[in-house]
C-alpha cells in the first residue's frame, strides 16, 4: 500500500478505529517505510490489461455512492501512461447514472478483480470525461473497437491518484467460459478418443464372445 493510498482512504474517522482495534501503529509505520504509490508500475499495468472486467463506484450529489459493472474484451482498460488509463463509454441504458456523478463529483473507485488467481486491485482515482471538448474525436476514434456493433459515446479517462492489492482471503477462484475451455478443451478430446477405443474394444469383444460361442455348439 503506497502513501497516497493510506493519504486517501485513511480519513480521521478510519484512523480512530484502527487506533481502538490496535493497526494505526502497524499503518503508520508502513506508510513510513511505502513509497508515494501514485503511478501504476508494471504489475499495476499488466494486470490490468488482462482484466476482461471491473467495477466503478461513484458518488452522486444526494451523496449516495453508487456502483456499477463495466466490462469488455481483455484489454478494454487500456494504460495510457502509469498514471492514466482509460475505456470507451458504450450506448447502453441510457440512464447515466456514473456520468451524471461525474459532473459531480470526478472522484472514483476502481476495483479489478482476478478470480482464478484470488488477486485484486482498488484504484483511486479522478475521472474526466472526453465527449465535447477538442480532444474527443480522436480519443473516441482511437477507443473504438473492432466490434462495430457499440457506439463508443465518450471515453473516460481515469486519472491515478493510489492503489492498494488486497489479500486473497475470502476470494472464491471463478473462472470464465473461455478460461475454462482452455483445461476442458484437452479433457474432452481426450475423453473421446477414449470413447472411440472402448468402442472398437467392445466390438472386438463381441465378435470374441460370438466365435467363442459358434465353437462350443
Ligand atoms: C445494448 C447494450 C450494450 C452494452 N454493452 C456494454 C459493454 O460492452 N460493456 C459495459 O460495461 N456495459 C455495457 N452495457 C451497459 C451500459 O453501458 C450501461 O448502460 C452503462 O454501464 C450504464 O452506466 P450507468 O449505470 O452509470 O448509467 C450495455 C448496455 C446495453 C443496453
Amino acid at each position: 500500500m503506497g502513501r497516497r493510498f493510506q493519504e486517501l482512504a485513511f480519513t480521521p474517522l478510519v484512523k480512530q478505529h484502527q487506533q481502538e482495534h490496535g493497526s494505526r501503529a502497524q499503518y503508520e509505520r508502513l506508510a513510513e517505510r511505502s513509497g508515494p504509490g501514485n503511478t501504476l508500475g508494471p504489475d499495476e499495468q499488466t494486470f490490468i490489461s488482462l482484466r476482461d472486467s471491473f467495477y466503478m463506484a461513484s458518488v452522486g450529489e444526494t451523496g449516495w455512492p453508487y456502483v456499477q459493472h463495466r466490462g469488455g474484451p481483455k484489454g478494454f482498460v487500456r494504460i495510457i501512461n502509469p498514471s492514466l488509463i482509460g475505456f470507451a463509454d458504450l450506448r447502453g441504458n441510457k440512464q447515466y447514472i456514473s456520468l451524471g456523478n461525474f459532473d459531480h463529483d470526478a472522484r472514483v473507485a476502481l476495483f479489478f478483480m482476478d478470480y482464478p488467481n484470488q488477486t485484486r486491485l482498488k484504484i483511486l482515482g479522478r475521472v474526466k470525461v472526453h465527449e465535447h471538448d477538442s480532444e474527443a474525436p480522436a480519443l473516441i476514434e482511437s477507443f473504438r473497437s473492432a466490434d462495430k456493433s457499440s457506439v463508443v459515446e465518450r471515453v473516460i479517462l481515469v486519472h491515478v491518484e493510489g492503489f492498494d492489492w488486497n489479500c486473497p482471503q475470502h476470494i472464491t477462484p471463478r473462472y470464465t467460459v473461455e478460461e475454462l475451455q482452455e483445461v476442458l478443451t484437452p479433457l474432452t478430446q481426450k475423453l473421446a478418443k477414449l470413447d472411440e477405443e472402448n468402442a472398437k474394444l467392445r466390438e472386438k469383444l463381441r465378435r470374441l464372445s460370438q466365435i467363442e460361442s459358434t465353437s462350443t455348439t
